[in-house]
């Protein structure tokens, strides 16, 4: 037993025999989801299973569900994507949150279309020259869309392979570890039902809190279910708390309007339509200075967010603006009636959503 592999060693001679257990319940319980083929039925469309994996990055199913649909509606190819308007896709994204997200896939739309004929390219090595494709991206790609025998290691994968091996180094230093034993019981054939097989497994029965090992068709290979404790797996360093910023958005509305900016191109929440702010960032609170001079109240209720490295408690600032008056600054005015249709992030949607409910507003 290699030294630096102790855990992993246990389950060697499992290896093959995970892959075929793993496909043939996968076979008979896969997920139906939007961008996928049936087990055993080819491969899906290239374009969907990019479109799906960068939405999927730090985004659940149930969460990307509507916005695929969305999205392949509008544009159906990475033509019709490459072609579209930045605001129209930052809108249409709003709410699925990290935004570099939606900034990167027109970009790589617009390389696809410019530089490889509108195909996506085949290989890992290759996608992951493209913008918002990282390892996991290329891999999944790689293997899900033309079946290229890739390792594909999501957070799912990774308590699955934890468990499986009895990993008992914390995450994130277990990196390498998970990723050369999930190579280990990759299969030659099928990597991409593999892949997506093992994420179905995460997701369901090798849960976080309470996994069903009695129906797993991997507990006979299960080192963390020998050992009486898959649950305690993956192992994890404590988090450093998350700190906590306070700011304030401004609510300036007049004529059934409500006054909203487009924030920079850099930073949080680059170029998204907002409500204007005071200035709070991850690193700093807000300076409570309002954009104009204006008679300004606040209302009683404040809005909370969770963003992944800070969380935010927002005070709400109103002010009736009087027709006729010079704008307050660069922005544009938005009719109320349709405040859902200008893609605002979710923290300008709960801020709005507050402005809208409070009884006295301006
Ligand atoms: N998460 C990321 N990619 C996925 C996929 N193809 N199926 C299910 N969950 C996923």
């Amino acid at each position: 037993m290699p030294f630096f592999m102790p855990d992993v060693q246990q389950s060697d001679h499992y290896s093959g025999d995970i892959a075929r257990q793993l496909l043939a319940h996968y076979d008979v319980h896969a997920r139906t989801l939007p961008w996928r083929t049936p087990p055993g039925t080819g491969f899906a469309n290239p374009y969907h299973v990019w479109l799906s994996e960068i939405m999927l990055q730090q985004t659940t199913v149930a969460a990307v569900g509507s916005y695929f649909q969305k999205f392949t509606q509008s544009w159906p190819s990475f033509a019709a994507l490459a072609a579209a308007e930045d605001a129209d896709i930052m809108a249409a994204w709003a709410g699925l949150g990290y935004y570099a997200r939606a900034r990167n896939l027109l970009k790589c739309a617009r390389v696809v279309v410019a530089e490889h004929k509108g195909q996506l390219p085949e290989t890992e090595a290759e996608l992951l020259t493209l913008p918002g494709i990282g390892p996991y991206t290329a891999a999944a790609i790689a293997a899900i869309a033309f079946g290229q025998r890739a390792v594909v290691v999501d957070a799912n994968v990774e308590r699955v392979v934890s468990r499986l091996f009895a990993i008992s180094i914390p995450l994130p230093q277990s990196k390498p570890l998970i990723r050369a034993a999930t190579g280990r019981i990759t299969p030659d054939s099928r990597a991409g039902d593999f892949a997506q097989a093992m994420m179905d497994l995460g997701a369901g029965l090798c849960s976080v809190r309470t996994p069903s090992c009695f129906l797993c068709p991997l507990a006979f290979a299960c080192d963390a279910l020998r050992l009486g404790n898959p649950e305690v797996y993956p192992a994890k360093t404590p988090k450093a708390a998350k700190p906590q910023r306070t700011g304030r958005v401004y609510w300036i509305e007049r004529d059934g309007q409500v006054w909203l900016i487009r924030r920079h191109d850099k930073g949080l929440l680059a170029g998204m339509r907002a409500l204007p702010d005071d200035q709070w960032t991850a690193r700093v609170d807000g300076h409570s200075t309002p954009p104009a001079p204006a008679a300004w109240r606040q209302l009683p209720k404040q809005v909370a967010h969770i963003f992944t490295h800070f969380s935010l408690l927002l005070d709400i600032a109103v002010t009736a603006w009087p027709t006729g008056a010079a704008d307050p600054g660069e922005g544009e005015w938005w009719p109320l009636k349709s405040l859902d249709k200008a893609g605002l992030p979710t923290v300008f949607r709960k801020a709005a959503e507050a402005a809208l409910n409070a009884g006295e507003r301006i």
